[in-house]
């Protein structure tokens, strides 16, 4: 791992991390307590790192894209408080601790989830740096990516695939729904942010196209081969709710070779930003090889 990035990526990390309890509204209670205890467990931060980057190699101010990187994060952490519920995954354990609903009860969960993403639309319309259009298009994008055509419609399709016999393309437009579209959402975030040149908005879309099933790929291979202490979630998850992954259908091999070939197609997206993606192009590489 190169030391340089994965210390500028631990540094946005903290960025992220010391602005996400303040951009929370002020409110007692459990509901409350669980946005900010799953918020607070642990998290990558790999959403809202992609928003921040995207803006600064577009050529904008990274601070300006903040709001949406923290409305990325939100909407991203109430995704996995409800895919965790008994009636998703029932899984037990997230980023390292128990899961939202083993703590607080699964009413707390599915509101703390509701409110997580009813706050993320707040943060965009009061992205302060930015023109009153921006902030409107950017709503827009959260809705989309997050809503019924997007990451909603991808969960959708994942509990309807559960012990089915998928195919290649339909395992494709599920998970590049499901997991693909927030992140495809985050650096789209970013350009807009930057007011980024039509070049580099159609090269972060081609990034996003392969990084969304790339991500994927990998979960679903450290799903099956992963460590859990390492993970932070219990592995077997896939198996024990029948899913369709990558890994069903392309074998443990396969799904590594394919996480390959995403990869090259995502670092040759980067190609036009040259020199400045150095950053993302170790994103990638460290998200193919992640443990975690
Ligand atoms: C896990 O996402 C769920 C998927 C979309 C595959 P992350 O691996 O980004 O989870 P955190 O945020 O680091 O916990
Ligand atoms: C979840 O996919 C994607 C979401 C939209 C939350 P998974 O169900 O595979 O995510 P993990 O493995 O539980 O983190
Ligand atoms: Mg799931
Ligand atoms: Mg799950
Ligand atoms: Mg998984």
């Amino acid at each position: 791992m190169n030391e340089d990035y994965a210390a500028r990526f631990a540094c946005l990390a903290e960025t992220v991390n010391e602005a996400l309890p303040r951009c929370l509204p002020e409110a007692a209670g459990a509901v409350s307590e669980a946005m900010r205890y799953s918020l607070s467990i642990g998290g990558k931060r790999v959403r809202p790192v992609l928003t921040l980057e995207f803006c600064r190699v577009c050529g904008g101010a990274p601070e300006a894209a903040m709001p949406f990187a923290l409305a990325l994060e939100l909407i991203h952490t109430y995704s996995l408080i409800h895919d965790d519920l008994p009636c998703m995954d029932d899984d037990a354990m997230r980023r390292g601790k128990a899961a939202c609903h083993i703590k607080f009860g699964e009413a707390a969960a599915l509101l703390a989830g509701d409110a997580l993403l009813t706050q993320a639309f707040a943060l965009a319309a009061q992205a302060n740096e930015l023109p009153p259009e921006s902030r409107c298009v950017g709503a827009l994008l959260l809705s989309r990516a997050a809503g019924a055509a997007g990451m909603i419609g991808g969960q959708e399709l994942d509990l309807a695939y559960e012990g089915q016999a998928v195919t290649l393309a339909q395992l494709e437009d599920m998970n590049s729904k499901k997991t693909g579209a927030l992140l495809r959402a985050a650096c789209l975030l970013g350009c807009l942010a930057a007011r980024a040149a039509t070049r580099h908005v159609a090269a972060a879309k081609r990034y996003a196209a392969a990084l969304g099933l790339l991500f994927q790929v990998t979960d679903d291979i450290l799903d099956v081969a992963g460590d859990s202490a390492a993970l932070g979630k219990l592995v077997g998850s896939d198996a024990a709710n029948n899913k369709s992954t990558w890994v069903t259908l392309l074998g443990l091999e396969g799904a590594r070779g394919y996480a390959g070939e995403l990869a090259a197609r995502a670092r040759d997206a980067l190609i036009p930003f040259g020199p400045d993606a150095a950053f993302l192009l170790w994103m990638t590489e460290w998200l193919t090889n992640r443990k975690n």
